[in-house]
């Protein structure tokens, strides 16, 4: 059967590479191999971020009585929590179906291999059955990355190591969980499970967690989870993992810590093996396919979107650049801009930033000025986060008095990132930006509060 589009990879960069594209009146299939919807609906942001919210229900539950809510034998049902997570899953999964379905989109479930490139167009096997077109968009995501430790295999196949996909699975809290890597997922989980009770352990090779996020605020981060009793080991590297216990070694010395269960989150590389690629000569870099700014590969007509291609591995970002891979096939000029990506951690306080943090600022040699306030400064926070406190940073240019950047950890924030986002991305300059009115009371009027701080 002949198309207009083949998406390889039904993530979201692929799915909404398949809608965009039979909405411009493309002839599209979009071929999946495990789930529509990918690791983000099914085994990413969206089940985590709903364990994530039976923990904050109960956390508050724990502590109504500073409220002056006082309720007794509060517990966590973990079999519950997960067999919600798994229904909202369905929901947004048979979502996805339901809009590609709406759109004339052929849904193909099934393992596809690339078989290569003719005068005709691109072919493209599933389970012996023939697709071509004259399009291709990789979007084949990524997998999580498995360090060569020893132990990390055996571990696996035997259910103590787990990923981010069975991690979200557990249907018994273990006692304690060792988490490897001090990054976006293993934060999140080491978030979970040290509010549903576990003795968390995070184990990070840098001397900081949370990966190029301004490292005044996540320094605070690890200070509130350390206050909630979590251990973070920093500049610690795993060396081996045992059948029930993980090394490391830190300043030079070996230790060893028990636990029940280890979470290996050390980062995700993009799938680019295994489907074909290599038939059709596609260049890569450091593992993840190359691309230009409008996500076209170096073989013409074809895309490549999503984590697949390594540059910002959010589902956020791979939504756009599948409306941007689209647009470029249709000949409507679009580009990427990266620059103004928010990011997000759902810890309890949630971290978010977006543009220059201080360290890439001075990095690249920015002159700039920081306006920077507690989250005090905002009533509804404190209306709301009995003992809880945060913080608000804005960067601008110095010269210009343009924003290039913000950094907030307390509650909602994941919320309103986007609005400093969008002052990064219209390059708004402070001045404009003390203009606008900010609805009262909420928790966004920090940014309001950390503009006139500068
Ligand atoms: P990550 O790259 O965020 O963090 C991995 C961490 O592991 C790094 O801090 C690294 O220094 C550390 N590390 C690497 N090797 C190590 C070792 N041998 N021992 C100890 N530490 C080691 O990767 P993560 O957390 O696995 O997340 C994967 C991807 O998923 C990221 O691209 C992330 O953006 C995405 N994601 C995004 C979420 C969000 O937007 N809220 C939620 C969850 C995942």
């Amino acid at each position: 059967m002949s198309y207009d589009l083949i998406v390889l990879g039904g993530g979201p960069g692929g799915y909404l590479a398949a809608e965009r594209a039979a909405q411009s009146g493309l002839k599209t299939v979009c071929i999946e191999a495990r789930a529509f919807g990918g690791v983000c609906l099914n085994e990413g942001c969206i089940p985590s971020k709903t364990l994530l919210n039976s923990a904050k229900i109960y956390e508050y539950a724990l502590n109504g009585a500073k409220y002056g809510v006082t309720t007794a034998g509060v517990t966590i049902d973990q079999k519950t929590v997960v067999e919600r997570k798994n229904k909202v899953v369905t929901t947004l999964v048979s979502g996805v179906k339901s809009t590609l379905r709406t759109h004339k989109v052929k849904m193909v479930e099934g393992f596809c291999e690339i078989i290569g490139r003719d005068k005709d167009g691109f072919t493209v096997s599933v389970a012996g059955e023939m697709f071509k077109s004259t399009n291709l968009i990789i979007a084949t995501g990524s997998s999580p990355a498995i360090p060569p430790i020893p132990g990390v295999k055996e571990g696996i196949a035997s259910g103590f190591v787990l990923t981010n996909r069975e991690i979200l699975d557990l249907e018994t809290i273990p006692q304690s969980l060792v988490v490897i890597g001090g990054g976006v997922i293993g934060l999140e989980m080491a978030a979970y499970y040290n509010s549903v009770g576990s003795k968390v352990t995070v184990i990070e090779m840098l001397d900081h967690i949370a990966g190029p996020t301004d490292r005044e605020v996540s320094t605070m981060l690890q200070k509130v989870y350390e206050k909630k009793g979590v251990t973070f080991k920093l500049n610690s590297k795993v060396t081996a993992i045992g059948t029930s216990s993980v090394s490391y070694e830190e300043n030079g010395k070996t230790e060893t810590v028990q636990a029940d269960k280890v979470l290996l989150s050390i980062g995700r590389r993009p799938v680019i093996s295994g489907f074909g690629l290599e038939r059709l000569g596609v260049l890569t870099e450091k593992g993840a396919i190359k691309t230009d700014r409008t996500c076209l590969t170096s073989i013409p007509n074809v895309y490549a979107v999503g984590d697949v291609n390594g540059v910002s591995m959010l589902a956020h970002t791979a939504y756009r650049e599948a409306e941007v891979a689209v647009n470029s096939i249709i000949g409507k000029r679009d580009i990427m801009r990266y620059n103004a990506i928010p990011s997000v951690i759902y810890t309890n306080p949630e971290m978010a930033g977006v543009g220059e943090t201080e360290e890439s600022a001075k990095a690249k040699g920015i002159s700039y000025v920081v306006g920077k306030v507690s989250m005090l400064y905002s009533g509804r926070f404190l209306a709301e986060n009995e003992g809880g406190n945060g913080i608000c940073k804005i960067l601008a240019e110095k010269d210009s008095g343009r924003i290039i950047g913000a950094h907030m950890l307390g509650a909602y924030v994941s919320e309103f990132i986007i609005a400093a986002g969008m002052m990064v991305e219209t390059e708004m300059t402070l001045s404009d930006a003390k203009e606008i009115v900010f609805p009262h009371p909420t928790v966004s009027e920090i940014l309001r509060e950390a503009i006139f701080a500068i």
